[in-house]
């Protein structure tokens, strides 16, 4: 029997932190021998939002270096940029025609994106989540690797699929193959340095309410002493009453290896002097190694573009078959 197939990608904005990497991509290595892996970098997401053209190629270029630096082996894993693969594009508009526009309003991100564009909402911006949706279908993928916040999408994606399966699809042949999503229970909603209740992104104006993976020893243990902490002795996970400290709490656990009982156990007399220290050290060392390997690998750009390169031939193949036969279902003259 061939492996089940994954698909998922992180947007190439600017840094990418600690959220990222728990909640997606430490997955993504995790269990990538069981599958045929395929990791994009989604660009076409990216220039939803006003973006800078003089450092997209660039952001684009390091996001597949971290992938790389993270583990993904490329023995199981086929990395390609969004972009480069054109029927991402091309099945978006297909979907965008069978999508009722208020499943699109609906959506949470949009919601909250729109605010923060102000009068700058662009039709991209909507239209996102049907971009994500393509990424998805194209590969036929059955599983999706990713945080907490991507739920909804995933959702939305099962939704179109089976609308373009009742619509064109007969009973027994599918047109496209329904996606589950994999979502990890802890790591999935890290959240922000500097308030316990905001889960930690990209786009928070502040760089210490984030740690990136990229950040140095010095910049990491002083973002982790200015992090926002409570005045409660001994260290408990109470996400309701205690969300920088479960916060928190979670990150060693998960950074140190060690299982939550352990972490509860070994925290739950300490003070927040005694914690943070702990707290840095696991970080850092869990970090490190990621650190080394990007610094080798985005400085060898010929290998880098390499790979990219076959990662987009391997995706064409697979995601062109799909393509076309979304086509055909719709009726379309063949060539
Ligand atoms: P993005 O940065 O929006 O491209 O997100 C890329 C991946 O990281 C997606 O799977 C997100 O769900 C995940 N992610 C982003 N922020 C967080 C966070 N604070 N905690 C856990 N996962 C996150
Ligand atoms: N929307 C995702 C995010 O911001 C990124 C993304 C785009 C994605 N296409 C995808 C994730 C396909 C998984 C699968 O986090």
């Amino acid at each position: 029997m061939s492996k089940q197939r994954v698909l998922s990608g992180v947007q190439p904005t600017g840094n990418l932190h600690i959220g990222n990497y728990l909640g997606a991509i430490r997955n993504w290595v995790e269990d990538q021998s069981n599958y045929d892996n395929f990791f994009c970098v989604v660009d076409l997401h990216a220039i939803t939002v006003p973006h800078d053209p003089k450092i997209l190629a660039n952001n684009t270029y390091n996001t597949a270096a971290l992938y790389l630096a993270c583990g993904i082996d490329l023995e199981y894993s086929t990395i390609f940029v969004q972009s480069h693969v054109t029927a991402h594009t091309e099945l978006t508009w297909l979907l965008n025609c069978i999508t009722p526009l208020n499943w699109l309003e609906r959506m949470i991100q949009f919601k909250e994106k729109a605010v923060k564009q102000g009068e700058n909402v662009s039709v991209g911006l909507l239209d996102y989540p049907v971009l994500m949706a393509a990424d998805i279908l194209l590969y036929d993928a059955d599983r999706v690797p990713v945080g907490e916040d991507q739920k909804q999408h995933l959702e939305l994606t099962r939704d179109i699929a089976i609308r373009i399966n009742d619509k064109f699809g007969s009973p027994d042949i599918p047109v496209l193959k329904l996606p589950n999503p994999l979502i990890r229970k802890e790591g999935a909603r890290v959240m922000s340095l500097t308030d316990g209740t905001s889960k930690m992104s990209k786009s928070d104006p502040s760089d210490m309410s984030r740690i990136n993976l990229l950040d140095s020893q010095e910049l990491i243990q002083k973002k982790i002493k200015r992090c926002k902490t409570d005045p409660i002795k001994g260290l408990t996970f109470d996400v309701e009453n205690r969300p920088e400290c479960t916060n928190l709490l979670t990150l060693y656990s998960l950074f140190s290896g060690k299982s939550l009982e352990e972490t509860a156990k070994e925290c739950e007399n300490m003070g927040w002097g005694q914690f943070k220290p702990i707290l840095t050290e696991a970080t850092i060392e869990a970090l490190k190694p990621i650190q080394d390997r990007y610094q080798a690998i985005v400085n060898d750009k010929g290998y880098l573009d390499s790979v990219l390169r076959e990662g987009c031939q391997k995706a064409e193949t697979v995601a062109n078959q799909t393509l076309l036969r979304v086509k055909n279902a719709l009726g379309f003259l063949q060539k």
